[in-house]
């Protein structure tokens, strides 16, 4: 506490004498402009900093992981001596109240200034409380929700001494294999720029960080920037060769979104795009994400990302990879120590400069300042939050929710589902992930204990209790591997019943970093067990548990009804069972295209028409651009998704058919109606597709959605306001603008729905 109160007292010294503010100048990466505009921070911040040593700086530029071994490859020297120096901005994957206290006290104790350490942890879907991966999250395409349960995980986390998230990915993914596709919100950059937002406002508490310090939110970061999605072939940390225009107006969008939301922080990615590794790419971390879109916060590496500028081939050695990262715009190093042990000297020998440094040491203490742990470094440590805010009875319903808001509905031949209480059935539930509690959780699943998660076992029986449905279980078959015996029970498990419901799927390890799939089908074991059920003549039910899209084209074949459920969380059972009892009716739709086979990837809804497009009609026709085996459709698109009621869209008409290209907007409406017996949720979607530009345009693009509830047979007009500035794009000269030309629209229920359409000029 002795060092608390003698910095803050060099603080309210420097604010009353009224010294300069420190460096101002533009030539390094990125001037110092304080992310919070407040001329108050800006001089607590400029006045610790004056009592730094360049050794000091440089320590918070530097963040250590308290588990060595969780995400990365590399050792890092023992972060102790460093935390007693002084030499440490920010620990991540510490946790509990104790334990973030024990390492806090160190650093205000120990060290010369006593400056508080930055707790991080990777809070991506859930801290306790397990929500459906985001990659499912955004499947529900409601942003509300989305919103809440980061709120929940942000409350849960700075209940137990966090206060930084690295979350959310924003990462546009349109190739199955990469295991990331996970954490992300898919292919579609409007949509995954929407759920940036919800997200970022989730977790800091509302736009533009004005909520940041109070101690139900954490800072946010976005990652990974940039283009982490577009790794060739899937292979994770692969590289990334796409063009500017493709990376402007496609891949960047998300990240800018959540810069406008206010994120403070953004993470590199460890691609490299077009033979720049993002930690190295100054035109990336500073032309772009600074001068171009203003961006005042700080950015981290990725793990060990500096230091893997080596093996990339454009840095010497670890030195050189610091230099590299610090003059592109890196200003913390995540676990490498590359920065702490190289950059004293690097100034000293001027490879970079003491200003680079110095704004660098100035943006990490700025939120150290807006999240109050100047004030008191231990403000995020009450032991009692953390029992308070765990795991509530009111999480635990939004979980529940989210689950059912999540599962998309792919088939569901002759109705079978839902199977309600009252029918009079014997069910056979079977499969692998059907008295699963581990799996379920998926990766990236925060402090969540598996074992609390509900099986979908579990779930089915307590709905099915004291109801005229009877169910029976067999486990038929684990993950990779089955026996002539296990097929053989479930088997006459299925003859004994009416129903087959079988939950398979991925296991959690399959997906997220560093898991990429090379056959995205179901496992041999698993198809052999459905081949057997299949056999009995009885329908199935299939509950697809995986965290990216499978190929399913046997299953859509062979099964009758296919829920892709991802993973859930948490409340997996009770909310997989809400929707299979027809509680709640399927409203989810698909944010990324399921392939009819892995030779279609990458493949997504809003590509290039080509020079010889393919007559979806008759794409058996020559020399188009087309397959010899297969269709260029995907399995199931963008956008899809089935429920238990019908919808009908009509009645499209725009309020005037040309718009001026800037400041000028049509008014969009259509009827939709819920033309069956079962009220639900429907999700409307506007697509446009702009017909010439400067330079290739993609066949559809989304321009905006609503999530509408609707009773039975009721019908509601829906409304879009379309802006002049909705369609503008990276043309050929590289400039963000609307080109006048002719347009087409859609209001639709999928990507591939063309059949309210409409046409508008922009002039
Ligand atoms: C590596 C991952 O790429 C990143 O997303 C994560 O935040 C860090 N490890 C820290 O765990």
């Amino acid at each position: 506490m002795r060092k608390v109160t003698l910095l803050l007292s060099a603080i309210l010294l420097f604010i009353t004498t009224g010294c300069g503010s420190g460096n101002n100048g533009s030539d390094g990466p990125g001037a110092w402009h304080s992310y919070s505009g407040d001329k108050e921070i800006e001089h607590r911040v400029d006045s610790v900093l004056k009592l730094m040593t360049l050794e000091e700086k440089i320590g918070q530029m530097t963040q250590f992981s308290a588990n060595w071994s969780i995400t990365g490859p590399v050792m890092s020297d023992d972060f102790k001596p460093y935390l007693d120096k002084g030499l440490i901005g920010s620990i991540f994957n510490a946790t509990s109240v104790e334990g973030i206290r024990r390492i806090q006290q160190t650093a205000v104790d120990s060290s010369r200034l006593g400056i508080p350490i930055l707790f991080g942890q990777d809070v991506i879907h859930g801290y306790k409380t397990i929500f459906p991966i985001p990659l499912a999250e955004a499947c529900s395409w409601d942003l509300a929700l989305m919103q809440r349960t980061a709120e929940i995980a942000a409350l849960e986390a700075a209940s137990d001494g966090i206060n930084w998230t690295f979350a959310p990915m924003v990462d546009i993914a349109r190739d199955a294999r990469w295991g990331r596709v996970m954490e992300g919100a898919g292919e579609d950059p409007y949509l995954g720029s929407r759920v940036a937002e919800a997200r970022v406002i989730g977790f800091q508490g509302g736009r533009g960080g004005e909520s940041l310090g109070a101690l139900h939110t954490l800072l946010a970061c976005g990652k990974h920037l940039a283009a982490y999605g577009a790794a060739e072939a899937g292979r994770d940390y692969n590289t990334a060769e796409l063009s500017e225009h493709t990376l402007r107006n496609v891949y960047l969008p998300p990240y800018r979104a959540a810069l406008e939301a206010g994120v403070g922080t953004f993470m590199a990615s460890f691609n490299e795009i077009n033979g720049v590794p993002a930690t190295a790419d100054r035109w990336l971390m500073t032309d772009i994400l600074r001068d171009e879109w203003g961006f005042k916060g700080f950015v981290v590496s990725d793990y060990t990302g500096v230091n893997e500028l080596v093996p990339h081939g454009v840095a010497e050695d670890e030195q050189h990879a610091a230099e590299l990262a610090a003059n592109a715009g890196i200003d913390m190093d995540m676990t490498g120590a590359t920065f702490i042990k190289h950059l004293t000297r690097s100034v000293e020998e001027g490879t970079v400069s003491e200003k680079t440094i110095d704004n660098a040491a100035r943006r990490i203490l700025e939120m150290k300042f807006l999240l109050g742990l100047f004030d008191d470094p231990y403000r995020y440590l009450d032991g009692e939050r953390a029992g308070q805010n765990t795991m509530t009875p009111a999480f635990m319903e939004t979980a529940r929710k989210a689950v059912a808001s999540s599962v998309v509905l792919l088939k569901n031949k002759d109705n079978l589902l839902p199977i309600s209480k009252e029918r009079a059935v014997t069910v056979a539930l079977i499969g692998p992930l059907m008295n699963d509690s581990v799996n379920l959780n998926g990766e990236w699943a925060g402090l969540g204990e598996r074992n609390k998660s509900v099986p979908i076992l579990q779930g089915l029986t307590e709905k099915y209790k004291e109801s005229a449905v009877k169910l029976i279980y067999a486990e038929g078959s684990a993950i990779s591997e089955t026996s002539p015996g296990k097929i053989a029970e479930a088997v006459t498990a299925a003859r004994r019943a009416d129903i087959v419901i079988a939950a398979v799927g991925e296991s959690f390890h399959w997906s997220g970093e560093a898991a990429v799939r090379t056959d995205i089908r179901l496992p041999e074991a698993q198809r052999q067990l459905l081949e057997a059920l299949k056999e009995t003549g009885k329908p199935v039910v299939l509950i697809n548990l995986s965290g990216r899209p499978l190929d399913l084209s046997w299953e859509d074949e062979q099964m009758d009804a296919i829920l892709q459920a991802w993973f859930p969380g948490t409340q997996a059972g009770h909310g997989i069972a809400d929707v299979i009892a027809g509680d709640q009716n399927p409203s989810a739709r698909l944010v990324m295209s399921f392939p009819r086979n892995l030779g279609q990837i990458p493949i997504y809804y809003n590509r290039k028409n080509t020079g010889r497009p393919v007559d979806l009609t008759d794409e058996t026709i020559d020399y188009k651009s087309n397959y010899l085996d297969s269709s260029i459709t995907p399995l199931y698109p963008f956008g899809y998704g089935l429920s238990y009621t019908t919808y009908v869209i009509s009645d499209l008409s725009l309020d005037k058919h040309s718009m001026k290209a800037t400041g000028d907007s049509i008014t969009v409406t259509a009827t939709v109606q819920n033309s069956g017996e079962v009220d639900g949720e429907m999700v409307v979607q506007l697509y446009i597709r702009d017909l010439v530009g400067s330079v290739t345009r993609p066949v559809k693009e989304l321009k905006g959605f609503q999530k509408v509830s609707l009773k039975a047979g009721e019908s509601r007009q829906v409304t879009f306001e379309l802006r002049a500035e909705d369609l503008a794009f990276y043309g050929i000269d590289m400039k963000k603008k609307t080109e006048p030309g002719n347009f087409k629209l859609w209001v639709a229920q999928r990507s591939d729905d063309n059949e309210n359409e409409a046409r508008f000029t922009v002039e």
